[in-house]
């Protein structure tokens, strides 16, 4: 089966796109409007691309009335924003803040959420969250009428002490356990892990197809 993109409705483009391109990691991002006012929703147009310069992006549509969202209208006018990773510890907040609150209520009050200030960016994060980012804009690409892809270069991160080995300053697979966007209303944890190392070219030679084995347990 093949699909040109080109004689695809846009609705079906998204479909496919978003249920093929998974597991998604999902940004609670938090941000702030000119009057003061914090704002919480979660993207899982969500990546990081580089370190040096350390950057992720978020891709973030207009709503269906082609209004565009509070967050990448606060993200614009502040140039700051924090995003949140979320585990079960804020899930059911996460999933309170993506409902379609007016501009001028607040989700937090809802979301049973606590901010806490960052250390270099005037925008609040997630206390409860395992992983916050603070992040500034580095670059805005406005794709089209309908979507724009923030480019934001994190400043600094915040990890909650569970999760990270004080010896090795390495995160512990066990604590740390963000959810997955799937597609339309379905989410997942990270299932079972591996361990494989990148085969060399030698590796490959010698052994062909079995370089790429799984070990077994
Ligand atoms: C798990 C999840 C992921 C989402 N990912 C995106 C996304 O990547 N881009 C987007 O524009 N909207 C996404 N949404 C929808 C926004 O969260 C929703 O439109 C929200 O109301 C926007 O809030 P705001 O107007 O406060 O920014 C997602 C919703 C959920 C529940």
């Amino acid at each position: 089966m093949y699909f040109d993109l080109e004689n695809l409705p846009t609705q079906e483009k998204y479909k496919f796109l978003s249920a093929l391109v998974i597991p998604r990691p999902v940004a609670f991002v938090t941000s702030q409007n000119p009057e003061g006012l914090h704002n919480a929703a979660p993207f899982s147009f969500f990546n990081m691309f580089s370190e040096e310069p350390a950057i992720v992006i978020l891709g973030i549509s207009h709503r269906p009335n082609g209004k565009s969202k509070d967050t990448i209208n606060n993200i614009r006018s502040k140039q700051q924003f924090a995003i949140n990773m979320v585990d079960k510890s804020i899930i059911g907040a996460m999933h309170i803040a993506s409902a379609d609150f007016p501009s001028d209520e607040s989700e937090i009050d809802y979301a049973g959420i606590t901010l806490m200030p960052c250390k270099q960016i005037d925008v609040m994060r997630i206390a409860e969250a395992p992983v916050s980012f603070e992040c500034r804009v580095f670059q805005i690409i406005d794709l089209s009428d309908r979507r724009a892809l923030i480019l934001g270069e994190v400043l600094g991160i915040h990890l909650a002490d569970r999760i990270l080995d004080p010896i090795t300053k390495r995160v512990i697979p066990e604590e740390y356990s963000p959810i997955a966007r799937l597609y339309g209303n379905e989410y997942a944890w990270l299932g079972k892990r591996y361990s494989k190392a990148i085969p060399s070219i030698d590796e490959i030679h010698q052994l062909g197809l079995a370089a790429g084995d799984l070990p077994k347990d």
